[in-house]
């Protein structure tokens, strides 16, 4: 494994490979990235990325540089092409969120560093990478997963391609319209029917209606796909709420399912820095 660009790149022992290290490192500190550098490239806004990603590198003993777009030559039209040669001679791995996923591509092509994909419009794998790694914690992976809301969102599609290469399904329930069904092939079924998709759930799934960058107006086509206690009610009992965050109360999931006793999110959200620890580790060391 070079890269991170998507799930699907990865083969099953390295999926479960990262989880076996997430574990280990879990909460320590070491100096295996002693004076490695990551150039993080963020052309749209992170609370979670970019912070999980620039203490891992501090808790193993490397630093992060963070390049918005507005501070960088990347607002003023410098081609993504030419940064990652740049980059390369002088970071040891770059991080990048991006619109088209075809930006993480070039980057792949052009860098002589390990490059990951910290989210592009198509795809979220350390995300995806992350919330398996949770599941894998909480549940097993042989937990029911189903994810309700936009199909085509850029988790959905990671969650899909993660759960493939670890040889599981995943349930969609999405609107019965052409655009909101996941753009990705995969194993996962679409259930137009939420009550019916969360049946017997371990794990109820959801993410923001409109992602960075677009521009539609959902509400009204997802609002019978929001995770609320009636739609908790149908899972198991002990079925976890996720949600990648930020969290939008009152539309993707009510403030009650935010809240409650069933939803992970912070624990979720934590797991992003145990997680992407290993993939640094693993890609830079
Ligand atoms: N989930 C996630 O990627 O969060 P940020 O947009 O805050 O980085
Ligand atoms: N689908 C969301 C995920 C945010 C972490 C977005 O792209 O905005």
């Amino acid at each position: 494994m070079k890269n991170l660009e998507i799930v699907k790149n990865m083969t099953k022992e390295e999926v479960l490979n990262l989880f076996d290290e997430a574990d280990e490192y879990r909460g320590k500190r070491n100096n295996l990235l002693k004076q490695k550098t990551l150039g993080m490239i963020f052309k749209k806004a992170s609370t979670r990325t970019r912070v999980s990603f620039e203490v891992a590198m501090y808790q193993t003993g490397g630093q992060a540089i963070f390049l918005s777009k507005q501070a960088s030559q990347l607002g003023r039209g410098e081609p993504i092409k030419d940064t990652a040669r740049v980059l390369s001679r002088y970071c040891d791995g770059i991080m990048a969120r991006v619109f088209e996923h075809s930006k993480i591509e070039d980057l792949v092509k052009y860098s002589d560093v390990p490059v990951i994909n910290g989210l592009s419009d198509e795809y979220h794998p350390c995300q995806s990478l992350t919330d398996y790694y949770t599941i894998w914690r909480k549940k097993g992976l042989d937990a029911k997963v189903v994810f309700l809301g936009d199909g085509s969102d850029n988790v959905c599609h990671s969650l899909i391609n993660t759960a493939t290469v670890l040889g599981k399904e995943i349930v969609v329930s999405c609107p019965d319209q052409a655009k909101y069904h996941p753009k990705v092939k995969g194993n996962y079924e679409v259930i137009h029917d939420p009550h019916e998709a969360v049946s017997e759930a371990d794990v109820v799934y959801t993410d923001v209606w409109v992602s960075m960058g677009e521009t539609e107006e959902k509400e009204r086509d997802l609002m019978d796909h929001q995770v609320n206690q009636e739609v908790m009610s149908k899972a198991k009992s002990d079925a976890i709420f996720m949600h990648c965050l930020p969290a939008h109360r009152g539309k993707e999931v009510t403030d009650e399912v935010m809240e409650s006793s069933n939803s992970v999110v912070f624990d979720q959200a934590e797991n992003r820095l145990h997680l992407q620890k290993a993939l640094l580790l693993k890609l830079m060391k």
